[in-house]
């Protein structure tokens, strides 16, 4: 592949919008030229004349003119996207960060814990361990949500299941009737899991408050701090290390992370908001 131009947002078309939950929504977009991305790594998406703001792609990095990506509402830029409906042109720039080390997860179990709008990216890694899942020695996932019908992704789990090397356990904290899974935190789900916690690798990626507890649970579960995966969002501006928006101690949030092991962070004050 030519050597990527990060500064030049590529035009993508915006084929459709799929709305997960009443804050969530995901939108399928495609552009002729193709895209390459590592999971993990993160895009800045423009709408002309709104704004840009970043987001982890949620669909396989194997797919290279289409990308999903899946979006909360949370304020000016998110409330915007949320309007379109399809047809619209978006501009893609990136990829920037470094993504997960999936070389380093070979011949181990992989736990994966996420909640909310967390599970966006780790989708697009889940996809892209199911890619090559001979190589792990198993996958587990541990999924949460407020109440069943936060979950976003509602038709992927029980295609997740099928997957002989994949074990997927849900919660919700507030079950309904229907729901025939565990109730309680996300964190509950660690206590269930058939894992060597001591040889594990880990990715928890969700709300702070999620991430801090789920990290804390791990440890004290025997995961070691430097294989826990945690992928931060910093207020962002430039994606390139250059405006400082996004310093956290001696890192550049943009250039060196999203992706950072806990025992790289755990120094810096406010890691969890
Ligand atoms: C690397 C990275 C990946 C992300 N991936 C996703 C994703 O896949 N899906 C998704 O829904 N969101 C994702 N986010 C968060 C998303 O970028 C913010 O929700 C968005 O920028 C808010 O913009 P706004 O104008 O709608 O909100 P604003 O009005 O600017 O702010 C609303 C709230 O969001 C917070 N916020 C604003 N900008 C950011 C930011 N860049 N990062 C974190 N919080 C922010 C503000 O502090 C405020 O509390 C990601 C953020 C980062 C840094
Ligand atoms: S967003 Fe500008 S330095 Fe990271």
């Amino acid at each position: 592949m030519s050597e990527k131009n990060i500064y030049k947002p590529i035009k993508y078309k915006l084929d459709k919008v799929v709305e997960e939950t009443s804050l969530i929504k995901t939108f399928f977009i495609s552009a002729k030229e193709e895209f390459e991305f590592k999971t993990g790594q993160f895009v800045e998406v423009t709408i002309d004349g709104i704004g840009e703001a970043p987001y982890t792609p949620s669909s396989s990095p194997y797919v290279k003119d289409k990308m999903e990506i899946t979006i909360m509402k949370a304020g000016y830029v998110t409330d915007k996207m949320h309007q379109l409906k399809g047809g619209e042109t978006l501009g893609i720039r990136g990829p920037f960060g470094k993504g997960y080390p999936i070389e380093d997860f070979y011949g181990k179990e992989v736990l994966i814990l996420g909640g909310g709008v967390g599970l966006a990216p780790l989708r697009c890694l889940i996809l892209t361990l199911l890619g090559e899942e001979d190589k792990f020695k198993k996958i587990n996932i541990c999924f949460g949500a407020k109440t069943p019908a936060d979950f976003i992704y509602k038709d992927w789990y029980d295609e997740l299941r099928k997957h002989k090397n994949v074990e997927l356990l849900r919660s919700v904290d507030k079950a309904d009737g229907s729901w025939q899974e565990t109730e309680g935190l996300v964190t509950v789900l660690l206590e269930k899991v058939d894992i060597n916690y001591k040889e594990a690798v880990a990715v928890v990626c969700g709300p702070p408050i999620m991430m801090k507890f789920g990290t804390f649970r791990l440890l004290e579960m025997g995961v070691k701090e430097e294989n826990i995966y945690l992928s931060m969002e910093k207020n962002m501006s430039c994606g390139l290390g250059k405006c400082g928006h996004c310093a956290m101690g001696d890192y550049f949030v943009c250039k060196d992370g999203p992706v950072f092991t806990y025992n790289e962070i755990k120094d810096y004050p406010d890691i969890w908001i």
